[in-house]
């Protein structure tokens, strides 16, 4: 990846915005498909003063914004695959500079190696803490089966990828932060209201 030219174009945008300062703070919320990330960064967004921002929302609004990268994002998506950091990053920091905000909780990203990397290339925010929703994959399936957002990749071929780029991928992300200390754990099996609880513990 042209790491040098993307943090170059970023720096120019991230430059005079309010992400220059080093007040910012950023929670990367974890979890396997459908282990209620969403669900939760909502709930948390009503009692927390961060603004939520999905790394899969942006990557679907920008398949129906018509951009150019448009067509390649889907394949991905339907594939289950992770679309490149460059796309995903600079969503992310143009998603963050518009928002206003100073808090942010970054949903689905960090989902591999390449992603960490780029962030910290390019926006180079440490997390305060990850937010890894922990939940049996019998679960996941059951949940995402029956999400019914019309998502193109909520059938069970593609499900079934997904979990494999989780274990493959992005759980190597969350055993990253782990040993730096800064992972805390949900039990994200139970239903969404006592998950919030442990969720809300943390952030108080
Ligand atoms: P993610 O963003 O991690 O993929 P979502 O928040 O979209 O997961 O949740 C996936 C589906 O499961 C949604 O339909 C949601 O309403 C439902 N859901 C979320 N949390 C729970 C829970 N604790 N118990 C049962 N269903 C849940
Ligand atoms: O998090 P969510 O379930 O919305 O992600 C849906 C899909 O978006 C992923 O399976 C992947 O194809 C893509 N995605 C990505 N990179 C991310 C987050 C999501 O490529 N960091
Ligand atoms: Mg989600």
């Amino acid at each position: 990846m042209r790491m040098g030219t993307i943090a170059d174009a970023a720096n120019k945008e991230a430059s005079g915005s309010s992400l220059a300062n080093e007040k910012v703070t950023v929670v990367f919320v974890l979890g396997g498909p459908g282990s209620g990330k969403g669900t939760q960064c909502a709930n948390i967004v009503q009692h927390f003063r961060y603004t939520h921002l999905s790394a899969g929302d942006l990557l679907r609004e920008e398949i129906k914004s018509g951009s150019g990268n448009g067509t390649m994002i889907q394949t991905m998506i339907k594939d289950g695959k992770i679309v490149p950091s460059e796309v995903t990053v600079m969503l992310l920091l143009r998603a963050m500079r518009e928002s206003g905000n100073d808090k942010f909780l970054i949903d689905g990203f960090p989902r591999n190696e390449e992603n960490r990397v780029a962030f910290e290339a390019v926006i180079n925010i440490e997390p305060a803490f990850v937010l890894y929703f922990d939940c049996p994959e019998d679960e996941m399936e059951r949940r995402l089966l029956k999400r019914n957002q019309g998502r193109e990749d909520d059938n069970i071929v593609t499900i079934r990828k997904r979990f494999k780029v989780f274990m493959e991928s992005s759980l190597p992300v969350i055993e990253y932060y782990n040993s730096k200390g800064k992972v805390c754990k949900i039990d994200a099996g139970k239903p969404a209201e006592e998950v919030f609880e442990a969720v809300k513990a943390v952030f108080a």
